[in-house]
């Protein structure tokens, strides 16, 4: 049965200190395997989450720049880390620090990704929700999807050129170092 959103409530649920998120995915996003605390959080039952592509549960605040850097850097077959809100069935919010790596056979073939996520400290929330938020306007500003995705593109290189950090910089800049 596929699951359907209901619209942001608002309310935000929270991980666990301890608990981590885990899914698996086929190179192209759908989803192959899913771990309790994935579904419990987002409020979906395994059967509607199989199978599904990764954006069942894309928050519609979400700047499309962070998931382009996310897709451009497991396509060149390395893991990245990003800030990620997501969105649960019921309407509720979560935000987590995600890990995606590629898995690889024996022969280097890709065969999926893989993420592990785990609850970033509020005072990261805080400030990566106004950077996504400026970043977000700045999609919405323009009519053209490309247009807007190149404008926040463009607006995230100058914000870690400001900083002067490479974007793995500006990450661990935010955070205390867990899940390094
Ligand atoms: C292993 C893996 C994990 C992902 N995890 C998430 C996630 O937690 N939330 C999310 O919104 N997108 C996640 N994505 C990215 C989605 O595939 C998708 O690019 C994103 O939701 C944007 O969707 P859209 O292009 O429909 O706007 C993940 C992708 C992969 C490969």
């Amino acid at each position: 049965m596929k699951a359907t959103h209901v619209p942001p409530t608002g309310v935000e649920r929270r991980l666990g200190e301890d608990e981590l998120i885990v899914t698996k995915t086929d190179p192209r996003g759908l989803l192959t395997y899913t771990n309790d605390v994935f579904l419990r959080i987002s409020a979906l039952r395994e059967e509607e989450a199989i199978g599904q592509p990764h954006n069942i549960i894309r928050h519609p605040d979400m700047p499309r720049a962070i998931f382009k850097l996310l897709w451009e850097t497991i396509g060149e077959r390395r893991e990245v880390f990003a800030y990620v809100q997501n969105l649960a069935m019921d309407g509720a919010h979560y935000w987590v620090l995600a890990h995606v790596t590629p898995s690889v056979d024996g022969q280097g073939r890709l065969v999926g990704y893989h993420s592990s996520r785990r609850r970033p400290e509020d005072a990261t929330v805080a400030e990566i929700g106004r950077i996504y938020a400026e970043l977000r306007a700045e999609e919405r500003r323009h009519d053209a999807s490309t247009a807007g995705l190149d404008a926040s593109w463009a607006m995230l290189q100058r914000l870690l050129d400001d900083r002067g950090q490479t974007y793995d910089e500006f990450i661990w800049s935010l955070t205390n170092g867990a899940m390094r």
